[in-house]
């Protein structure tokens, strides 16, 4: 279904991005497993891919450095003479409830998630722009839908995910490139095992489907959003929650 399309996924050493890198190199794209510290997870994951048969290529970057980003996509560009898929992925939690939140945890979520997705879009948008298409996938989440009490700092920026995608899609559209978010809901990664049994169960009480879901969940809604099944979707959050913000 992605045959000769390049993938970039950011953040895809595990969890959801790994799960998407994955599922995007299974449809036939090459993909490019952006990571920022964890360079031995990256590599597994991309050659986990290839002994698939996939192609894939895991190159470092933080997002949330705009020079760094430039020249990231730059050499993508270099490399393989286009970017069809942007999957802006990379996120963090710094969870404090808002009286206590210091300026550096509002900061480095706020620099990651919201900054790194529009420094990533910004260089790989003026490729697309010259192809005349394009698919840009952005991962917001429900907390940045409904607010969660505890993440003022992650559902502004997710909020802030939201914001970005439909302004940019209204830029874009002319030049067949889609913007959309996926808002996930509460999925089983490491960065939601960490969570307390208290706090998991509070959240699953409110999922009506009754449980976490998993990566593949996302990945799979990743994967119709990139093809060329959802050509005339753009600007749209699709919540992946198990009708959590229903
Ligand atoms: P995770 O913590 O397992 O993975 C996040 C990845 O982003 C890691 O590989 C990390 O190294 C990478 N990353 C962090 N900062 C980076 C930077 N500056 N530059 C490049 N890469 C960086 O988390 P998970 O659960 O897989 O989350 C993936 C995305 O989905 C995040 O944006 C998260 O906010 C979002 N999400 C997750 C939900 C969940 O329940 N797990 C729910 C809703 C949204």
């Amino acid at each position: 279904m992605l045959k000769d399309k390049v993938a970039v996924v950011t953040g895809a050493s595990r969890g959801i991005g790994r799960s998407i890198a994955e599922h995007l190199a299974r449809e036939g794209a090459t993909v490019i497993i952006n990571y920022n510290g964890s360079a031995d997870r990256a590599r597994e994951v991309e050659t986990g891919i290839r002994e698939n048969g996939g192609k894939a290529e895991a190159i470092q970057c933080n997002v949330a450095d705009f020079s760094a980003c430039e020249a990231f996509i730059a050499d993508v560009i270099k490399k393989y003479g286009r970017i069809d898929i942007l999957v802006n992925n990379a996120g963090i939690t710094r969870d404090n409830l808002m009286m206590k939140m210091k300026e550096e945890e509002f900061d480095a979520v706020i620099s990651t998630n919201l900054k790194g997705a529009f420094n990533c879009m910004k260089f790989a948008s003026r490729q697309m722009l010259k192809q005349r298409s394009g698919k840009i996938i952005n991962i917001s989440s429900v907390s940045g839908v409904m607010g969660n009490a505890g993440q003022a700092n992650y559902s502004a920026s997710k909020a802030g995910i939201i914001g970005l995608t439909k302004s940019a899609a209204r830029e874009l559209a002319s030049r067949h490139i889609t913007v959309n978010a996926i808002a996930p809901g509460f999925i089983r990664t490491e960065m939601t095992e960490v969570l307390s049994d208290s706090v998991k169960a509070a959240a699953t009480a409110q999922i009506p489907m009754g449980t976490f879901g998993e990566p593949e969940d996302v990945a799979q809604m990743t994967v119709f959003l990139a093809s060329d099944k959802a050509d005339y979707i753009t600007g749209q959050v699709i919540c992946v929650d198990g009708g959590m913000a229903m």
